[in-house]
């Protein structure tokens, strides 16, 4: 499998040292570009050490909405101007939630999903309470139920739609089981009922195609530092429909290079135009320069043969997990439809967070989402089938022996 991987030769484009380690988790922390140490290094002794001042005006402000654009049009599916990269995912949360809460006037509801991302969840609580309205949640009411393994459909959405909710938060890709939401049909319930749609796409940019104008999107979010392998802490990015840009209103922050002319040093805040509004403060060129590396490489890849690799782990490890794991009670928290998942999968078990410490132990590295789950993030420009098998193998010896352990305990 690893011989007629398409995208085999792009494994080579990344800073590997330790080919020994098995790198699971490059949904949470992508890997370093091979081009982006060089690259920081020039930004650092070039364009900071040799221009000093001069860089902001010569590259550095057109940054946000360059390498906005640059990702958008490679990876959204956007127009030019409608991408800007800047803060983190919480902020530009904050940000367009109270943005959409605007463009909806008179209307108090917020919809968002008791399962989803907590900076999700939070800002979502924050931001109703704050415009005195109130969340209306999707999903379990028991805090105990089992996480939800297959994807929304805009049938668990429609039930909480009238024509008080001005605004559906929901992640495209589900951050525990990889389920992709369906993005068409809930947004078109959403506008059914007149409210607008943000997507969280963290885990869904450069992992899946999007196409952020043909869904009829109004407004998403997204981060970097996983599947476009921007480093950490890399600023995240924000994307709002053009269609909206003329009826958008002040930003929640009005921050001086959100302004018409931040250089005016004005008494009183004009927005800019555009998405340009919601860059708030001072942004970070040195990151901005490595979400430009990582951008470049996932869209010379591109997304078709990323998610015809991404199928193709998830579906060699759900293999591997039914084979040896489901046997031993490990439960697969992901679609089995492949065309319903991303490039990530969860395996349940209850003592998933010591098996998952194992697994980092012995040089095999997942992450462990709480309460019971090891996830298994299969980057597709830099993850091999072998590390697939050899990851799971690893994972199989463990909870063997654990089952063992238990089998050979006497009866109480
Ligand atoms: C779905 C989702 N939303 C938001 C975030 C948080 O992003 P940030 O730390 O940039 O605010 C994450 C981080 O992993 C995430 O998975």
């Amino acid at each position: 499998m690893d011989a007629a991987d398409e995208l085999a030769a792009y494994r080579a484009r990344f800073t590997i040292t330790d080919d020994a380690v098995i790198y699971l988790d490059g949904n949470s922390l992508g890997r370093l570009p091979a081009t982006t140490a060089g690259r920081v290094a020039e930004v650092v002794e070039q364009e900071w050490g040799a221009r000093l001042i001069r860089s902001w005006e010569e590259r550095w402000l057109a940054l946000p909405t360059q390498v906005g654009d640059r990702l958008g049009t490679a990876l959204l599916g956007a127009e030019a101007g409608e991408t800007l990269v800047c803060d983190t995912v919480t902020t530009n949360l904050f940000k367009l939630l109270h943005a959409a809460y605007d463009l909806r006037p008179g209307r108090g509801t917020l919809v968002a999903h008791r399962a989803d991302f907590p900076t999700d969840r939070f800002v979502a609580t924050a931001v109703a309470d704050q415009r005195g309205g109130l969340v209306s949640w999707l999903g379990p009411l028991d805090p105990d139920a089992p996480a939800p393994t297959e994807p929304l459909a805009a049938s668990d959405v429609a039930a909480a739609l009238h024509d008080d909710v001005a605004v559906v938060l929901l992640s495209a890709v589900d951050y525990r089981s990889g389920a992709i939401a369906d993005l068409a049909g809930i947004t078109a319930a959403v506008h059914r009922a007149g409210a607008l749609m943000l997507w969280d796409c963290s885990h869904a940019v450069g992992s899946i195609e999007l196409d952020l104008p043909a869904l009829d999107a109004d407004l998403a979010v997204g981060c970097t530092y996983k599947y476009l392998n921007a480093g950490p802490g890399a600023p995240a990015w924000l994307w709002v429909a053009t269609r909206l840009h003329d009826e958008l209103t002040d930003p929640v922050i009005p921050g001086w290079l959100g302004a018409d002319d931040a250089f005016a040093m004005a008494r009183d805040y004009t927005a800019a135009a555009g998405v340009r509004r919601f860059l708030s403060g001072t942004t970070a060129p040195i990151a901005m320069r490595c979400v430009e590396e990582g951008v470049a490489l996932v869209a010379e890849a591109g997304l078709p043969a990323i998610r015809r690799k991404a199928r193709a782990l998830t579906s060699y490890a759900i293999e591997l997990a039914d084979d040896w794991l489901a046997p031993l009670g490990v439960r697969l928290g992901t679609p089995r439809d492949p065309q319903h998942r991303g490039a990530h999968l969860t395996l349940h078990h209850p003592d998933a967070r010591a098996l998952t410490q194992a697994l980092i132990d012995g040089g095999v590295v997942p992450d462990f989402r709480a309460p019971d789950g090891i996830r298994l993030g299969l980057s597709p420009l830099t993850t091999r089938f072998t590390d697939v098998h050899d990851g799971l193998a690893a994972l199989h010896a463990l909870v063997a022996a654990l089952h063992d352990a238990t089998a050979g305990e006497p009866e109480p």
